[in-house]
């Protein structure tokens, strides 16, 4: 992460809110991934705010999406100053132990932190994003403590060497496997996707709302497949990672950094085909599936898609109605 600390003009603050966007978009992506590789209600951590026993995996569920709502704040507030919002990330990583993942995941906390507060603008000016970066740190400051209690928790009974799921060669020949995953790339793009469009159109908060419920929908999707996969025997994917000989995964590019649409209706009419694509790719898992709660969960997926398709086509069409609206 670039670090910039002084502020001087409106380009220089725009430059600081893309450093901070390829930060927050990584670690969504980072955190969720990594708690998609740990088990369900197995590690407790005393929650220092709640006060209350947490389960690790939800929180860290939870913290992820806290740093996607950080992004789509940035990108609006980069938008809304007539700059571009970057969906370039920074580097993500696994290791093959769930402690190392929470030791990087607690130094990124700190490292955004600084970035955030140490920002020095000329007194007065922009004083709206100044206070946006000052609200973000402190999100950046509870969950830099919540990591470390999570820490402790698993020092405390002896659970420093757990390993993450990790991918069975003999579960990856499986034809439904090789799906699931490519469907895991698509849900996890089109959620981007869409949030790319709910930063261009926030100015219009009827459009911009529809697309991040389908945004929200493809990240649950996302959610649930990871489940799906490990019942299958394999666990999520980081998109171009490289493994070392340690086994640490490493990947400058866990997402796209481009997508397409550049006006309203390029954006609407780029939407239809890839819905379209991710639902044929649910038609011929499913056959591949035995009846059951896997199944059950998958068709559900497939719903909401075909959902997304049919509200896709009618605003499209909605916006070829109206004249002007380009
Ligand atoms: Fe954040
Ligand atoms: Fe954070
Ligand atoms: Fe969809």
């Amino acid at each position: 992460m670039e670090k910039i600390k002084s502020i001087q003009t409106q380009e220089d603050a725009i430059q600081l809110l893309n450093v901070a966007l390829e930060h927050e978009w990584a670690v969504s992506f980072e955190y969720t991934i990594h708690a998609y590789s740990m088990p369900k209600g197995k590690f407790f951590y005393q929650d220092p705010v709640l006060k209350r026993l947490q389960d690790v995996r939800a929180q860290i569920i939870q913290i992820g999406i806290d740093e996607m709502y950080h992004s789509l704040q940035l990108g609006i507030i980069i938008t809304q100053m007539g700059g571009t919002p970057s969906f370039k990330t920074d580097e993500v990583i696994r290791y093959p132990r769930i402690m190392d993942n929470l030791k990087r995941d607690k130094k990124t906390e700190d490292l955004v932190t600084a970035l955030y507060q140490d920002a020095e603008f000329p007194e007065g000016s922009f004083p709206k994003i100044q206070n946006m970066v000052l609200n973000i740190s402190y999100d950046e400051v509870r969950h830099s403590d919540q990591f470390v209690a999570m820490m402790e928790a698993m020092r405390a009974e002896g659970s420093e060497e757990v390993l993450c799921y990790s991918s069975n060669p003999e579960s990856l020949k499986k034809e439904e496997v090789q799906l699931l995953h490519e469907i895991m790339r698509d849900e996890n793009e089109l959620m981007h996707r869409y949030l790319k469009y709910v930063i261009m159109f926030s100015e219009h908060q009827d459009l911009s709302q529809r697309l991040f419920k389908n945004s929200i929908d493809h990240m649950r999707n996302w959610d649930k497949n990871s489940g799906i996969l490990i019942k299958m025997g394999d666990v999520i994917r980081i998109e171009n990672a490289v493994m070392d000989e340690t086994g640490v995964e490493k990947s400058a590019s866990p997402m796209p950094s481009f997508y397409p649409g550049e006006n309203r209706l390029s954006a609407l009419e780029t939407l239809i085909p890839a819905e379209k694509s991710l639902i044929s790719k649910y038609e011929r898992l499913l056959p591949m599936v035995p009846d059951g709660e896997i199944k059950d969960q998958l068709e559900k997926h497939l719903g909401w898609d075909r959902e997304h398709a049919f509200t896709q086509e009618w605003l499209l069409r909605n916006a070829q109605k109206i004249k002007g609206m380009i």
